[in-house]
């Protein structure tokens, strides 16, 4: 039998079967395959790993010898993991995005802790303060925003790229805005990223006046998988605002996305306990339903900002649900004052963040 001869293709065909750990992606379309190279039976290729976990490189490192282990006709291989490089000698991070000045991502671990109730009051609060504002809602499979800011037409085209549409002086974009009730539920995983790429770089943020955005704030999906890194590949994140609720598992799923934005070298701007008491509507008693304060306690273990506690009040979720906003619907409110300074913290880290590393993402 004749061995086929090994070519580069061959090499980068077999990797396109190794996924990331954790992620349903593959290692080449994250574009962790570099320089490959062959010369005879013998392989030589970098992994670029976007993490210091060693034993996520180390699993990678394996899973990529034992998949071209089986390729006939490989014979030696040679792999060279890069080290994460000091931030001046690195490359340029991802190029910045035309017409926005920051971009702060808000995630969290799990879902339902009040990601996208804290996006978008953020984003309201920020425009409030006299900033450029945009909305970018990442959470493609199920996108919260149109319900939150009220349905509003659908975004138009402007010399081949999209318009967003402005909501309460946000200027906002969702894939519910796009494609209504039409979005599919199951999306691939490549998929997911093209879209994300498509709703961060072919938009119009700052609108048809052009003007530049202070602020763009992005709504994540829950948890750690290939949005986010898809995200921090894609830009340069000023900075990430961790949600959590007060109950112990949400706190660890906090935790976990902390991390992810850690190794990512994005600033952590801080953590926002959402639920955290319950103030009576008849008695104006605080409750703590939770156990109130473990955000701060996590905050402060981790040697992170704390932002502010949210209290659980059906305002918040009505003004949610109804396409107003609590910031915008009862400005005068303690929620709305409360988001407000939430908003205003974030504003200071972002600052301080953008000042400290003006190139942050290494890769
Ligand atoms: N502080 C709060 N008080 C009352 N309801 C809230 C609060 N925060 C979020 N909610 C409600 O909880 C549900 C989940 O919040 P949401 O922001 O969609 O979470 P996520 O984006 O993390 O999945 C929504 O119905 C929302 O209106
Ligand atoms: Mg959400």
């Amino acid at each position: 039998m004749v061995t086929p001869r090994v070519t580069e293709d061959t090499v980068i065909a077999a990797l396109r079967e190794v996924k990331y750990p954790g992620m349903s992606r593959d290692l080449v379309s994250f574009g962790m395959i570099k320089n490959t190279r062959v010369e005879g039976a013998a392989v030589y290729l970098d992994l670029q790993i976007p993490t210091e976990d060693t034993a996520v490189i180390a699993k990678v490192e394996a899973s990529v010898r034992e998949t071209l282990g089986r390729v006939p006709g490989i014979g030696e291989l040679h792999i060279q993991t890069a080290k994460r490089q000091a931030p001046q000698e690195s490359a340029p991070g991802p190029a910045p995005l035309p017409g926005v000045r920051r971009i702060i991502a808000v995630a969290s671990g799990k879902g339902g802790v009040g990601k996208s109730t804290v996006s978008v009051n953020l984003a309201l609060a920020l425009a409030q303060s006299g900033a450029a504002v945009g909305l970018l809602d990442a959470d493609i499979y199920g996108p919260n925003v149109p319900r939150m800011l009220g349905e509003a037409g659908r975004p138009t085209a402007h010399e081949g790229k999209i318009v967003p549409l402005v909501r309460y002086g946000l200027n906002v974009i969702s894939v519910g805005y796009l494609l209504g009730d039409q979005s599919p539920i199951i999306w691939r995983g490549p998929l997911v990223a093209q879209a994300l790429k498509q709703l961060l770089h072919e938009v119009h943020w700052g609108g048809l006046d052009n003007v530049e955005v202070d602020y763009l704030i992005v709504d994540l999906p829950p948890g750690t998988g290939d949005t986010q890194l898809t995200l921090v590949q894609s830009v340069p994140l000023t900075g990430g605002v961790i949600v959590t609720t007060p109950s112990a598992v949400a706190l660890m799923d906090a935790e976990r996305g902390l991390r992810m934005f850690r190794e990512a070298r994005v600033p952590i701007l801080g953590i926002v306990e959402n639920m955290s008491y319950f103030i009576c509507p008849h008695c104006q008693g605080e409750t703590d339903i939770f156990s109130r304060g473990g955000g701060r306690q996590v905050s402060e273990s981790l040697g992170v900002p704390f932002l502010g506690e949210i209290p659980l009040n059906p305002a918040i979720r009505e003004g949610g649900d109804t396409g107003a906003p609590v910031v915008v619907a009862r400005p005068e409110s303690a929620e709305a004052l409360i988001f407000r300074n939430v908003a205003e913290k974030v504003r200071l880290a972002a600052e301080a963040a953008a000042e400290a590393m003006p190139q942050m993402i290494i890769r």
